[in-house]
């Protein structure tokens, strides 16, 4: 197998002497001063993504951060012109720890508490995304208890659309637990009372399909869908969510941002859409960004059966192949040009035999234990969805610029690990 595919890498992602250089560091610089496993971003290509959403949409373009959240990525993006959209009170506090102004959050997220709605209430977010009749109450009892401000709303919408990717992250189809269903009456009912409502702002409708989509014709069947809806109403703003796919193995091939941009900007304009049309991409800003660089501990080899590359960290630090039977690639960066001849699992080091980061990865035959071993396109939903199982301290993340690195998030400790533990 070939070398590593560059359109798996960053931006910024260069071969020097072999190696595998970032943002002008090798991996290995950094690994050495930042420790294993290390979560690397591309600083400029996390830039560049937001321009380009940015350059379609404006300030309507926001940044979903749960793909990857922490106070500098939220002053990154923002610093870029685009909002920032948050799922829990929780990426709230993250954003607002940042400076970020709350006039750019968007408030999301299906079961949004009482607690959680008077703060965003309060410190003024720009949007809340009604998700729920509950929700709606939950805002006009807060209301009614005299608090004055009046929030901006959208109603999320689901639009009956059934985007082609996995099940656990298909959201626009009649079965979700998102948002208020168009085709039951739902979702006019609640935009209905919203609208007559004294304790909201109704601003638009809000619908997000699905993340990791590839079909572009998905976004455009959920905009007819919500165009329909919105024509007896003279709504300010339409958001159709994030969810454009980002490749993880070779040959796999998604729509850029322009792309998918510019259909759903064409599309609203052949539809005859008046309200400003707002995305919410996170995946495809921060995906490509992000590596992960492990060091290899043990290999196993069962002829005829199976390789194994067990690496110091696993699906604590990656669930994604064990959620979604997600494919990544492998290669060793600081032998970037050898042939990619021997078949292993690269494994964790999880007492989980699912613990598998990459099934079947072409790894150089020369392969030891010591070695690093990346995996690519791991900057959105990994860090962002990792966890402590098996007691484990979650990896150091690090942005890389011009030949500068900024500890973003410190590796975890054991003293953090007890630090909730009341004993
Ligand atoms: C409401 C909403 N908006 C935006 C996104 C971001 O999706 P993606 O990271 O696929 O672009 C999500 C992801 O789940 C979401 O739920």
């Amino acid at each position: 197998m070939a070398p590593i595919s560059q359109y798996l890498l960053s931006d910024n992602a260069v071969v020097q002497n072999d190696q595998l250089v970032v943002g002008g560091i090798s991996v290995s610089d950094l690994v050495a001063e930042y420790g294993s496993p290390l979560f690397i971003y591309d600083e400029d290509h996390v830039r560049a993504r937001c321009e380009e959403a940015v350059s379609v949409f404006g300030s309507h373009a926001t940044y979903a951060s749960k793909a990857f959240s922490c106070r500098y990525m939220a002053k990154l993006v923002t610093d870029c012109g685009m909002g920032i959209d948050v799922a829990t009170g929780g990426e709230l506090e993250i954003a607002l720890a940042a400076g970020v102004d709350p006039a750019t959050i968007t408030f999301h997220g299906n079961n949004k508490s009482l607690q959680e709605l008077e703060r965003s209430v309060n410190v003024g977010v720009g949007k809340i995304v009604i998700d729920s009749f509950d929700e709606l109450e939950r805002l006009e009892y807060l209301h009614s208890q005299n608090l004055s401000t009046v929030p901006n709303v959208l109603i999320r919408v689901t639009p009956g659309i059934k985007a082609e990717t996995h099940d656990y992250v298909a959201t626009g189809q009649d079965d979700s637990k998102f948002g208020l269903t168009v085709s039951t009456g739902d979702a006019k009912v609640c935009i209905d009372k919203a609208d007559a409502s004294p304790a909201v702002n109704l601003l638009g409708i809000h619908a997000h399909i699905g993340s990791q989509v590839f079909v572009v014709e998905s976004f455009v069947k959920a905009l007819r869908v919500l165009a329909e809806i919105a024509e007896p109403y003279d709504f300010d703003e339409i958001i159709i969510g994030g969810g454009i796919g980002v490749p993880y193995i070779d040959g796999e091939r998604a729509p850029s941002i322009t792309e998918w941009a510019t259909t759903v900007r064409d599309e609203a304009k052949k539809l005859g859409i008046k309200a400003a049309i707002g995305i919410e991409p996170g995946r495809s800003i921060v995906a490509a960004a992000g590596i992960t660089a492990y060091t290899v501990g043990t290999i196993k080899k069962v002829p005829g059966v199976r390789n194994f590359v067990a690496v110091d960290g696993g699906m604590s630090d990656n669930p994604r192949p064990i959620m979604y039977d997600s494919g990544y690639e492998a290669f060793c960066p600081n032998s970037m040009s050898d042939p990619r001849e021997l078949t292993a699992n690269v494994v964790g080091k999880h007492c989980e035999s699912g613990d598998i980061i990459v099934v079947d990865a072409q790894l150089p035959k020369s392969i030891s234990v010591g070695d690093l071993l990346v995996t690519p396109v791991t900057g959105a939903y990994g860090y962002g969805m990792a966890s402590n199982y098996n007691g484990v301290p979650r990896p150091a993340v690090v942005f890389v610029s011009k030949g500068e690195a900024k500890l973003v998030r410190r590796r975890e400790t054991i003293e953090d690990l007890l630090a909730t533990d009341i004993f």
